[in-house]
């Protein structure tokens, strides 16, 4: 049996390693062992998902919890190291999923321990060296020894960026398997009913980037944009533990929930939220995953941020970047009915954890780690 520890972190990582997980656990060569970092520790941010997904407890939790960025990369490394260092916890594979700090910093260890890597959602850019999370791509796409892309435009940033073709297998997106995987139970969850909203008659929110809520400046023109919008559709806002301090700190709570229009939620697990997602006329956010989700599922996508890593939502799908200023004018546009319809992109199938297994296990063989899926 080959030993694969899968890293999940942070929410988004979990819906990311949990149909590899399923899938690798069934190949019959494989033996997957989970690995929580800690980053995300809230329930709704972390174990609700984990049941949601089906997947059972990790095997390690580091237990990092939050700190600065070096704090918490510096911390995982330093957890991570000890259990690979075991030599009968070494594995013979280790999974990065997305761009969180622990991808970073669990890609390191493995680099230094010379235990292959693979990054799962490589190539992403938004060449935005701002975000920590385009720090964290970089470092991860530049060390890694596999890297599995979810779309063309992922494999041409790597390769102009020099990583050799032999190293990428595009795969698809894998986010897309976990709704697969859970869309009945999406579909008869009561979410929507509980909130008593009627599907496509309500706007969904969620906010967390550091350069959207960490500073008045940029959160209350965005606050300001939300009021303004519930006043033309019911807005519900999800709000991140990030984007609840930042409300807080700057006086807005209270101002939010005096809105008649708009109802402020604290994070939802997997199967509610995305039954929320499905039957939102529009979705408004800053979220990566997100972006993804609506493109796959036709719904329109006003996204808060000057640039995205996944350009595909754009010229394929149903994603635009609009800012505080420009948010009422596309909500109009949404509500007028005149927004793309959007395509699926190419892979985006539900097949993804299939293909990223059969790319393991091929590179598992004495030449694997030249050879491509
Ligand atoms: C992290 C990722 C980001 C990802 C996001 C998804 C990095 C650099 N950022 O950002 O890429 O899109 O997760 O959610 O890795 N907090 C809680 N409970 C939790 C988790 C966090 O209260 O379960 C609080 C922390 O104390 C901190 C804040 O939320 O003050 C931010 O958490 P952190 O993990 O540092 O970054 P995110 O903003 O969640």
């Amino acid at each position: 049996m080959i030993t694969i520890h899968l890293i999940a972190a942070a929410r988004p990582n979990f819906m990311k390693v949990a149909p590899l997980y399923h899938a690798l656990k069934t190949s019959g060569w494989a033996a997957p062992v989970l690995v929580h970092t800690g980053q995300h520790y809230d329930r709704n941010m972390s174990d609700a998902i984990l049941t949601d997904l089906r997947v059972p407890a990790p095997d390690f939790h580091l237990g990092v919890g939050s700190g600065t960025h070096a704090e918490q990369t510096g911390n995982v490394m330093i957890a991570y190291e000890k259990i690979c260092m075991e030599q009968e916890q070494r594995p013979d594979w280790i999974v990065v999923v997305g761009d969180v700090n622990s991808t970073a910093a669990c890609a390191m260890v493995g680099a230094k321990l010379w235990i292959p890597v693979v990054h799962l959602e490589a190539g992403l850019r938004s060449r935005d060296r701002r975000m920590p999370e385009e720090i964290n791509r970089l470092v991860t796409d530049a060390i890694a020894d596999v890297l599995w892309t979810p779309s063309e435009d992922a494999d041409r940033n790597l390769s102009a960026e020099g990583v050799a073709d032999e190293k990428i297998d595009r795969i698809g997106n894998i986010m897309i398997d976990s709704f697969e995987m859970l869309r009945k139970r999406i579909a008869s969850s009561d979410a929507r009913q509980q909130l008593g909203l009627e599907a496509g008659n309500y706007a969904l929110v969620t906010l967390h980037r550091p350069s959207n809520v960490d500073s008045a400046e940029t959160l209350i023109p965005i606050v300001d944009a939300l009021t303004d919008a519930a006043t033309a559709i019911p807005v519900i806002f999800v709000a991140h533990p990030r984007t609840i301090k930042g409300l807080d700190k700057f006086g807005l709570t209270e101002r939010l929930a005096s809105e008649p229009g708009l109802r402020l939620l604290e994070p939802i697990p997997y199967v509610r939220f995305m039954n929320l997602v499905t039957g939102a006329r529009l979705v408004i956010t800053d979220s990566g995953g997100l972006q993804e989700e609506t493109t796959y599922l036709g719904i329109p996508c006003l996204t808060l941020r000057e640039n995205t890593e996944r350009p595909i939502t754009v010229t394929l799908g149903t994603n635009r970047l609009v800012d505080a200023g420009s948010l009422a004018e596309n909500l109009q546009s949404v509500l007028r009915g005149d927004w793309p319809s959007g395509k699926r992109p190419p892979l985006w199938d539900g097949r993804t954890a299939e293909r990223a297994v059969e790319s393991l296990r091929l590179r598992s063989q004495p030449d694997g780690l030249t050879r491509r899926a």
